[in-house]
């Protein structure tokens, strides 16, 4: 599984986006969070098409587009137009969740799917096979540098298990109150695509991006001995069980 670190860029200083931007690439982040707001879905507005088309224009990096929008099957192919390389689109926003996932399918970019704090992993559950990545809100939507509501982390597990029951290739982002803490707990249960705003962009942006990206690779490299730890012990018990087996039918 690949661990992503994703900036967020409405924690960026807007008067040097490009200059920023650059930071990032330089850093080797690959992937660009691209939250639109609408004034309707959440309370708050922030740019739009114009802007996605302007920074497309210098970067290569992934464009992962976060739509906070009403209905936003209304304007799937306008932001694909504009550069975005995947959509989000949140299951409480849309009148016809299955629709917009084709319409975002039909467009020829990724396609994820959120949901807010309040709204069960349930709800998408039966969609899985159809997405390539969920997100699971860890704030309300609307703002950055709110605090992580720790009842999301359940959610994260939930969701995991169902994937990995499937063996199906779906990532997990989280999005909102990642930090030097929650990082890990978000990791450990289970998401691979960690959103972050404030944290990436309050302070000196190289130095951050440096450090969080080194704290995600050792949070990895842990969890990986973990699972190879854990394999090592299922294969003890398997080992041992044949053996008890194996005696108990008079060897
Ligand atoms: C909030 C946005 C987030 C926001 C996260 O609705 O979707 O992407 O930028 O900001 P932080 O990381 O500061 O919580
Ligand atoms: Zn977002």
């Amino acid at each position: 599984m690949e661990y992503r670190l994703c900036p967020s860029i409405l924690s960026a200083d807007f008067n040097r986006l490009g200059e920023q931007i650059k930071i990032l690439e330089k850093e080797g982040v690959e992937y660009l969070h691209i939250d639109v707001m609408d004034g309707d879905f959440v309370p708050s507005i922030s740019f739009g098409m114009p802007v996605i088309k302007s920074i497309r224009k210098e970067s290569n990096m992934f464009f992962d587009v976060h739509l906070m929008v009403t209905e936003p099957e209304r304007y799937i192919r306008d932001f694909v137009e504009c550069g975005a390389d995947s959509i989000t689109v949140h299951a409480e926003a849309c009148e016809d969740l299955e629709r917009a996932i084709e319409l975002i399918r039909d467009a020829g970019v990724k396609v994820g799917v959120s949901i807010k704090p309040a709204t069960p992993v349930n709800d998408i559950s039966h969609l899985l096979e159809d997405v390539d990545m969920v997100l699971i809100m860890t704030v309300q939507p609307g703002f950055g540098g709110q605090k992580y509501l720790p009842e999301c982390t359940e959610k994260i597990v939930e969701l995991k298990e169902l994937i990995d029951r499937e063996e199906l290739d779906v990532d997990i982002q989280v999005d909102g109150g990642i930090n030097d803490e929650t990082m890990e707990t978000v990791m450990k249960a289970g998401a691979n695509l960690l959103v972050a705003g404030s944290y990436v962009f309050s302070g000196d942006l190289e130095t951050n991006v440096y450090s969080i990206q080194k704290k995600m690779d050792k949070i990895k490299l842990i969890l990986q001995l973990l699972a190879i730890a854990f394999g090592a012990l299922g294969l003890g018990w398997f080992i041992g069980t044949i053996i008890t087996l194996y005696i108990s039918c008079g060897g």
